[in-house]
């Protein structure tokens, strides 16, 4: 009996480049406080956030994944024809067909490339990674854009100060492709179902009476304390995963979510002081599944990170649900 060809790839993948796209629109802190009752100090000193971009006329998750897309894409010194596939990773979509992903291919004009939908919220990107990574080494795919893409500001509740000045608008995109060295590690991925209701968008179909569109619910604090104890150690599970010793990383790049959970994770892993930092949460917010590729992006544009060095990604948010990688950078 005749047995099934198997598809076989790549022995590694690697990032090949970046792209970024944020709202155009600046609102510092004191702005958002003529929204909230809260004030720039408060701000800067529970989260480490200065300002955030909201979009404005005209700029959707579409349209800013689609320019984050193309950057990527230019970068890379490749053409849209070249991309067989394009996962996006969001949690602001109000559409559910066709995918988002279909909607950026059309706007950036790829050919045919698979398209589909991650929905993990800020740990949706290392999710996107890791399956590129896969469908690379497995011979599905050569060429992946993977792009975490979100509008959040229209989600956003005014009258609820614990979330409205924190989440913010934007898209950061990758380039993975085939490649003859390590550059993507083992991802470490999960979740805690117990916590599934910690952050939520309201269902469409159960909004109060006057309520015209979901709003963004999150128990801070509980979020705070499985973000500084799971996630911590499942950072140091992924530093260890990929063979890496603390003193051997060059770059921690964790979903921005507040500069004290980066800070209470660093002094956990005892990652040396002279390590890059991503704190792109400062001019950005959290811009939930774009936070990782836009402070990626960030790192590699400002010079404080370069080509070639070793940088721990983590995500982690609603589900609850967390995944990471250490990557080599573009
Ligand atoms: C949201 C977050 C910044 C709130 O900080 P916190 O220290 O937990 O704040 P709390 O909700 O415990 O409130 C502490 C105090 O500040 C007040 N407060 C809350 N929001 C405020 C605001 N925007 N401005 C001023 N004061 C505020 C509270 O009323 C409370 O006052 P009290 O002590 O007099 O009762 C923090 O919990 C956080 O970052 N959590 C993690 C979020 C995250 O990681 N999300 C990632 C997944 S998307």
């Amino acid at each position: 009996m005749a047995t099934l060809a198997m598809s076989s790839g790549s022995t590694s993948a690697r990032i090949i480049s970046t792209g970024a796209a944020r709202g155009s629109r600046v609102v510092d802190n004191d702005e958002i406080c003529t929204m909230i009752d809260s004030n720039d100090e408060w701000i800067r000193q529970r989260t480490g956030i200065t300002q955030r971009h909201w979009v404005a006329e005209g700029e959707t998750a579409v349209t800013l994944a689609a320019d984050a897309c193309r950057q990527a894409v230019e970068r890379a010194g490749m053409t849209l024809d070249q991309i067989d596939t394009l996962i996006l990773a969001t949690v602001s979509n109000s559409q559910q067909m066709p995918s988002m992903a279909a909607r950026v291919a059309q706007e950036l004009g790829c050919p045919s490339p698979a398209v589909f939908d991650i929905s993990a919220a800020c740990a949706g990107f290392c999710h996107g990674v890791a399956l590129a990574d896969s469908l690379i080494r497995t011979g599905t795919s050569t060429h992946v854009l993977v792009v975490g893409t979100e509008v959040l500001s229209p989600y956003l509740d005014m009258a609820d100060r614990g979330t409205a000045f924190i989440f913010s608008d934007g898209a950061g995109a990758v380039v993975i492709g085939p490649s003859e060295v390590p550059a993507i590690g083992p991802t470490i991925w999960g979740s805690d179902p117990s916590h599934s209701e910690v952050i939520t968008l309201d269902d469409w179909e159960s909004l109060v009476d006057g309520q015209e569109r979901p709003y963004l619910r999150m128990e801070g604090t509980k979020v705070f304390r499985w973000a500084t104890t799971f996630v911590a150690e499942r950072t140091r599970e992924t530093l260890e995963a990929a063979g890496l010793a603390p003193e051997e990383l060059d770059v921690f790049i964790p979903h921005q979510a507040n500069n004290r959970i980066t800070d209470s994770t660093l002094r956990q892993l005892k990652l040396p002081e002279g390590i890059v930092v991503a704190r792109d949460i400062a001019q950005m917010g959290n811009s939930s599944a774009a936070s990782i590729p836009l402070a990626l992006d960030a790192v590699l544009q400002s010079g404080e990170a370069r080509s070639g060095q070793k940088a721990l990604l983590m995500g982690f948010g609603a589900g609850l649900a967390y995944a990471g990688q250490v990557v080599v950078l573009p």
